[in-house]
C-alpha cells in the first residue's frame, strides 16, 4: 500500500461502517441520504454490501437486474462509473450505485488480481468528486477489502453502534485499529463520530454503552437514534423514515443527524429543494 494524495476537487465521502452485524449501518446510510437529499444537497449513495439492503431499500430495480453496479465498478474501467450511477431512486436528489451478491465475487477477485486491491472504488470515484455535494458509502458487516475500499476512498467515517445492546461495543477495537491501518493509504480519513442507535436514555444499558463509545471511540455524534417501529415500515415501504412518519422522534433524529453533518462538513445545496 502507498500513500495517495488526496483527490481533488472535494467532495466529502462518508462511510458508514462498523462490521458488527445489524447495528444499523443501512437505516444510517439510507435516511441520512434521504435527508441530506431533502435538504436539497445532491447525494451518491454506494451500496458495499453483498447483501444489497440499500439497494433493495431505496433502488427501482431489484439488485439481481442491474449489471453496472458496484462489483462491476471495481472490477471494470474508469468509463463504468456514468453507467453505475443509477439516478432513479426512492429519494428524491439521491441517486444510487447497487450493491448486489456480485460483490463477494468481486472482492476475491481484487484480492487475486488488483495491484492495489483497497484502492480500487478511491480510483474509480475520481471522476465523481466535485459532482455531487456529498458521497455515503454503506459498507458490510466485516473488515475485509470491500470495507477497506470504503475507507480508502472516504474522506470521514460514522460508526453506527447499537446502544441497546450489551454487545453493541464488542470488537469496536478491531474496527479502529482496521481504520488506523488503512490511513496509511488514506492520511485524512477522519472518524466523524460514533452514532448511537436504538437509544433510550432511561435504560442503564444505553447509558452505559454511551460512556463506553465516547471513551473507546473518542468522539460521539450529537445525535441519538431512538428505538422506533418505523424503521422496519420505512424499509418494506421502500421510503425514507421521514415520508413514513415526518413527526416521528426517529425521523426527527435523522434531520438533526443530516443537519449535523451538513453543517461539520460544509456541505454546499446544489440540488432542488
Ligand atoms: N432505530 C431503530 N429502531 C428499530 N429498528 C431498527 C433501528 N435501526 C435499525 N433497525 C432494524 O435493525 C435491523 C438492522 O438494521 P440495519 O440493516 O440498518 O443494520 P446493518 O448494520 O446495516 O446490518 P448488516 O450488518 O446486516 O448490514 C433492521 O431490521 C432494521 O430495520
Ligand atoms: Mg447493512
Amino acid at each position: 500500500m502507498s500513500p495517495h494524495t488526496p483527490p481533488s476537487p472535494h467532495t466529502p465521502i462518508i462511510a458508514i461502517a462498523n462490521h458488527k452485524g445489524g447495528c444499523g449501518k443501512t437505516t444510517t446510510a439510507v435516511n441520512l441520504a434521504a435527508e441530506l437529499g431533502r435538504a436539497g444537497h445532491s447525494v451518491l449513495l454506494i451500496d458495499m454490501d453483498p447483501q444489497a439492503n440499500a439497494s433493495l431499500h431505496v433502488g427501482r430495480l431489484h439488485p439481481s437486474e442491474v449489471t453496472a453496479d458496484c462489483a462491476a465498478l471495481l472490477l471494470g474501467g474508469p468509463e463504468l462509473l456514468a453507467e453505475a450511477i443509477h439516478e432513479e431512486t426512492a429519494l428524491p436528489n439521491v441517486s444510487l450505485i447497487y450493491g448486489s451478491l456480485a460483490l463477494g465475487l468481486a472482492e476475491d477477485k481484487l484480492r487475486e488480481e488488483s495491484p492495489r486491491p483497497a484502492e480500487e472504488l478511491a480510483q474509480k470515484l475520481a471522476p465523481a468528486l466535485g459532482v455531487y455535494d456529498v458521497i455515503l458509502i454503506d459498507c458490510p458487516p466485516s473488515l475485509k477489502l470491500l470495507s477497506s475500499n470504503a475507507l480508502a476512498a472516504a474522506t470521514h467515517v460514522i460508526i453506527p453502534v447499537e446502544s441497546g445492546s450489551q454487545y453493541g461495543l464488542y470488537g469496536v477495537s478491531d474496527l479502529t485499529r482496521h481504520i488506523e491501518k488503512l490511513r496509511r493509504v488514506n492520511p485524512s480519513l477522519r472518524v466523524l463520530g460514533a452514532l448511537l442507535i436504538r437509544h433510550d436514555p432511561r435504560l442503564t444499558v444505553c447509558r452505559l454503552i454511551e460512556d463506553a463509545a465516547r471513551e473507546q471511540l473518542g468522539s460521539l455524534l450529537p445525535v441519538r437514534i431512538p428505538t422506533s417501529t418505523k424503521i422496519s415500515q420505512s424499509v418494506i415501504l421502500k421510503q425514507s423514515v421521514h415520508t413514513v412518519d415526518g413527526g416521528s422522534k426517529v425521523a426527527r433524529a435523522f434531520e438533526e443527524l443530516a443537519a449535523h453533518v451538513a453543517q461539520a462538513l460544509s456541505l454546499p445545496r446544489t440540488a432542488a429543494r
